[in-house]
């Protein structure tokens, strides 16, 4: 029976009805909301707002539950691949063998950069953060690889180039930035194993492709790969809803996601543990610090819009942090810093009645550290991760038949109407 919510305004109640999602969360449908009584809602951050239906994520932050197409992270950290994850997330279903290796072979074909793309990649200013550059470069993949004229093939070559090319470019803007000779893919390595390969590889020193590395990388990026309706994802949707091209929309989303709020977290936090190493200040100093309103510092890593327990991806990131640094045998001072401010953090009744509690970017750039990737590439790895959830979302959407171009309204609150003054008058 369809169930209704009753607003009552101006002395008219009017029905409005209620949306349950397939875990049973509910919402209030307020499609027709302006039509039929003239207001709007305010919601800054959209704290309180569904955008959309989708059938990707599943989220509860109250539980600390992450599901994608309904199985566990927990389960695809342990058992899947970030290659298998992506075609999950993409196409709603696990592979069978045959179309992991057809994906496989076209992510492959596709995994070169247009060679005269790298004389642009060459001409950056040096000391440009990388994720500048991952931006534009992105936009500028629609200008060496126009559109084709059947809008599948199209939708289905552009899928496989960005998520082959993006890792690419990534490696390859990398290497350019320290003065290094580019190294290409290689169609005899794994998604991950061939990332690695072609940031590290060396003429002098050939890289040595550690399996303990390559599943810690993989679970970096299934980790990462979706995270429903977050600032970069809505970017994606927001931008693609004005039916830009898919290069576009993704752009959009490495721009979203270069903030320190959100993708730029993880470089942040290791910025924030070096420098409470440099101050010499007390772990208590500091949460005093970051508890003070008045001033604008806060912990990097901590607090999140929608988790309100212990973030799960934080948990099997601090795992394969301990896994990673034990197998290297490598003693990080930052790591030790990290743990004792969680520890002190997680005391501190601030942090309990704010329900802040540490969040994947927490561990994960001690992880990157260790694995070797410079503190500037880290957003760029996180961009790596999430791109199989933009791609995902965005398709979700272009097939929405309730999709519609995205235009919030406002509230105006400036004055209602001046008069333009001529420049001797003012
Ligand atoms: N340190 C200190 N205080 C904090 C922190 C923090 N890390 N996070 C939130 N708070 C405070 C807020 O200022 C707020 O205080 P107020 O009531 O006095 O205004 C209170 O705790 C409650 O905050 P929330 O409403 O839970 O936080 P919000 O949803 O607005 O912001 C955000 C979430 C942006 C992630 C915030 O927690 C933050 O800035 N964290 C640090 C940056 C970070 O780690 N970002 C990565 C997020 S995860 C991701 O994108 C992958």
């Amino acid at each position: 029976m369809a169930e209704y919510v009753k607003l009552i305004y101006d002395g008219k109640t009017y029905e409005l009805p209620l949306v349950t999602g397939s875990a049973g969360e509910k919402a209030i449908d307020i499609t027709k909301l302006r039509q039929t009584t003239g207001l709007i809602t305010l919601d800054p951050g959209f704290a309180n707002t569904g955008s959309c239906s989708s059938a990707i994520t599943f989220m509860d932050g109250e539980k600390g539950i992450l599901r994608y197409r309904g199985i566990p992270v927990e389960q695809l950290a342990e058992h899947s691949t970030f290659r298998e994850t992506t075609f999950l997330l993409i196409n709603g279903k696990l592979p069978n063998r045959e179309e992991l290796d057809t994906a496989s072979e076209r992510l492959n074909q596709t995994s070169l950069v247009h060679e005269d793309m790298h004389i642009v990649f060459q001409n950056f200013p040096r000391n440009s953060h990388p994720m500048g550059i991952l931006s534009s470069m992105v936009t500028a993949l629609r200008s060496f690889y126009p559109e084709l004229p059947v809008v599948q093939e199209e939708i289905n070559i552009t899928v496989m180039r960005l998520l082959s090319k993006l890792r690419t470019m990534a490696a390859l803007s990398y290497r350019i930035s320290v003065g290094h000779n580019i190294v290409y893919p290689r169609h005899d390595l794994s998604y991950c194993a061939n990332f690695l390969n072609m940031m590290f590889n060396s003429p002098v020193k050939p890289y040595h492709i550690d399996l303990d590395i390559v599943k810690a990388l993989n679970i970096f990026w299934i980790l990462h790969a979706d995270h429903e309706q977050n600032c970069s994802t809505s970017a994606v949707r927001v931008v693609g809803s004005g039916r830009v091209n898919l290069y576009a929309a993704v752009s959009a989303g490495i721009a979203a996601l270069w903030g320190p709020l959100h993708g730029g977290a993880n470089q942040a936090v290791i910025e924030m543990l070096s420098g409470i190493k440099e101050s010499g200040k007390s772990l208590s100093q500091i949460v005093e610090k970051a508890k003070d309103r008045n001033d604008p510092y806060r912990l990097m890593g901590f607090g999140h819009r929608v988790y309100k327990t212990y973030d799960p991806r934080a948990k099997i990131m601090k795992k394969t942090c301990d896994k990673i640094l034990g197998k290297l045998k490598i003693s990080d001072p930052l790591l030790d810093l990290a743990k004792k401010l969680e520890e002190v953090a997680l005391k501190d009744d601030y942090f309990i009645e704010n329900n802040l509690y540490a969040n994947i970017d927490f561990y994960s750039g001690i992880i990157l550290r260790a694995i070797g990737i410079p503190t500037n590439m880290f957003p760029v790895m996180f961009a790596i991760g999430r791109l199989p959830g933009w791609i995902a979302q965005w398709k979700e959407s272009m097939d929405d038949p309730a999709w519609r171009l995205s235009r919030p309204r406002q509230i105006y609150t400036g004055p209602v109407e001046a008069r333009y003054i001529p420049i001797d008058e003012r």
